[in-house]
């Protein structure tokens, strides 16, 4: 093995070795199932105490970067980018996000912004809400400000089950947690369920912000290989029997970022093996109200043996500040989800629970609702009119079956982040495809979303797009990966 140690150095040999190892899986000169010499021979190769690769290996072992065979040895598991490894320098992608979470408000104003998945605040239903606000004070006067129970107001979680059956999901007031928004629904289930260097099975790429909860917590992070039809399910087993995760997140549904849906057949796989491997599924359902084909079943519709925990943002469709959501939990679960609520901040505020309440009673939700879906329907089916017509040869997109999102991919050998750069400079603002990753690779897709821009905004920024994209490619030549 080409190790070479630098005995001046501070840092101690064994870790040397752990890096350098890591490295040259990163570079493609180790692969997923070789195996690492055996210690002695090692140790003597680099002048060390066995003790020193001992301790090596058990790190690169501790950190998922190897798995050890029973009388056989050390050898390498799935590659970088679709594991946890150190070496994915994620504190580099959590920076990339939180610059582009600034920028994005930092952006200058006649920037055409396809980059938040947040709509404009002149969609919101300002009007019914006020009036829901001050019928409950009126009603409650000053009860409205008292805290709730821990669970969530129980009128609000009656109706929020009454409002799931037109899913297929039959839940009970008792299962449903109220939150305050679903990112504080992520938390809690990480505070509930998980425990440091646990497992958690992601989709690669995924939502950021679950990855930056899942890291807080000190969990590990394993990525499986998200497809048009949800996750490769071969490759899925492999990684449970090796991690163990007790908890895998997914986004049935239009899928954040790639838009892609799970077929039925994988949607019933997962719950399979969620039952045969005693795991968790924590489905993040984010716009299953705006599909614009066929209303499709959530996972939890089919969940007979109580395996999925259904997590619901309204700030999609409603108001992300109200910073309300819910979640359907297993009875298993049930107390010590309600726990980690109320140890995280008491209760959700109870006069925004309790407007909810009157406001989806007094059918203003489902108003709401058919107002935004006609308008992201008409976003969309314009979107798909420009992409087709504008997206130059070799970039590719997905037609996802509904919400917001649109996942454009450039040639192969292209990195995203690049052309993020160079098309932000032109006012065009999209977000780089590798913000989804743990793991610190290059993307060559990027995100779309219609959430906050006009149908002028559409035409324009698509066709602008489309010629930004022929020239960058062109042009930029330079900018081509160098591992695909
Ligand atoms: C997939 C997904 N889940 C959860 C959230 C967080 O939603 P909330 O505003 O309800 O906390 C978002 C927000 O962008 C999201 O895209």
């Amino acid at each position: 093995m080409n190790i070479i140690l630098d005995r001046t150095l501070d840092t101690p040999l064994y870790i040397q070795i752990a890096d350098q190892i890591k490295l040259m899986i990163h570079e493609d000169f180790l692969h997923i199932d070789d195996k690492l010499p055996p210690i002695r021979k090692l140790s003597e190769e680099l002048s060390v105490n066995n003790v020193t690769i001992v301790k090596a290996y058990q790190m690169l072992s501790d950190e998922g970067v190897t798995y050890k065979v029973r009388g056989s040895g050390s050898y390498i598991a799935p590659k970088p980018e679709e594991l946890m490894a150190e070496i994915s320098e994620f504190d580099n992608a959590e920076n990339h996000s939180y610059n582009l979470r600034s920028t994005q408000y930092d952006m200058p104003e006649d920037t055409i912004n396809f980059a938040t998945a947040t709509p404009k605040a002149n969609l919101f239903p300002v009007t019914d809400f006020k009036k829901a606000i001050n019928q409950v004070l009126d009603r409650d006067l000053g009860e409205a400000f008292g805290y709730q129970e821990a669970k969530g107001y129980s009128s609000l979680r009656a109706s929020i089950c009454d409002y799931m059956e037109s899913f297929s999901v039959r839940a009970l007031p008792e299962d449903v947690q109220i939150i305050s928004g679903a990112q504080q629904g992520l938390d809690i289930i990480a505070k509930a369920l998980l425990n440091y260097n646990d497992a958690v099975i992601v989709e690669a790429p995924t939502y950021s912000g679950a990855i930056a909860t899942f890291r807080s917590r000190g969990v590990r992070i394993v990525q499986v290989p998200m497809l048009i039809d949800g996750v490769n399910v071969k490759k899925l087993e492999e990684l449970i029997k090796r991690y163990k995760p007790k908890l895998m997140f997914t986004m049935t549904h239009c899928q954040n970022p790639t838009g892609y849906s799970y077929s039925n057949k994988k949607k019933e796989t997962l719950l399979k093996l969620a039952e045969t491997y005693n795991m968790y599924i924590l489905e993040d359902d984010y716009v299953g109200e705006l599909l614009y084909t066929k209303q499709i079943q959530p996972l939890k519709a089919i969940d007979l043996n109580d395996r999925v925990i259904y997590l619901k943002s309204f700030s999609k469709i409603l108001m992300p500040g109200l910073r309300l959501g819910f979640m359907i939990v297993p009875k298993a679960l049930n107390q010590s989800v309600m726990n980690a609520k109320e140890a995280t901040d008491i209760s959700t505020s109870g006069l925004i629970q309790k407007a909810f309440d009157v406001y989806l009673r007094k059918g203003h939700w489902h108003k709401q609702l058919t107002y935004m879906k006609k308008i992201y329907f008409s976003r969309y089916q314009l979107m798909l009119k420009m992409l087709d017509q504008h997206l130059p040869r070799g970039v590719n997109y997905y037609v996802p079956k509904g919400g917001i999102l649109f996942w454009i991919e450039l040639p192969k050998n292209r990195d995203s982040r690049d052309f993020y750069e160079y098309v932000g400079q032109k006012k065009i603002a999209i977000v780089p495809g590798d913000l989804f990753y743990y793991s610190n690779v290059k993307s060559n897709a990027f995100r779309l979303s219609i959430a906050a821009v006009t149908e002028g905004e559409i035409e324009t920024g698509i066709e602008a797009l489309g010629d930004y994209l022929r020239t960058y490619l062109s042009e930029k030549k330079q900018n081509i990966l160098p591992i695909l």
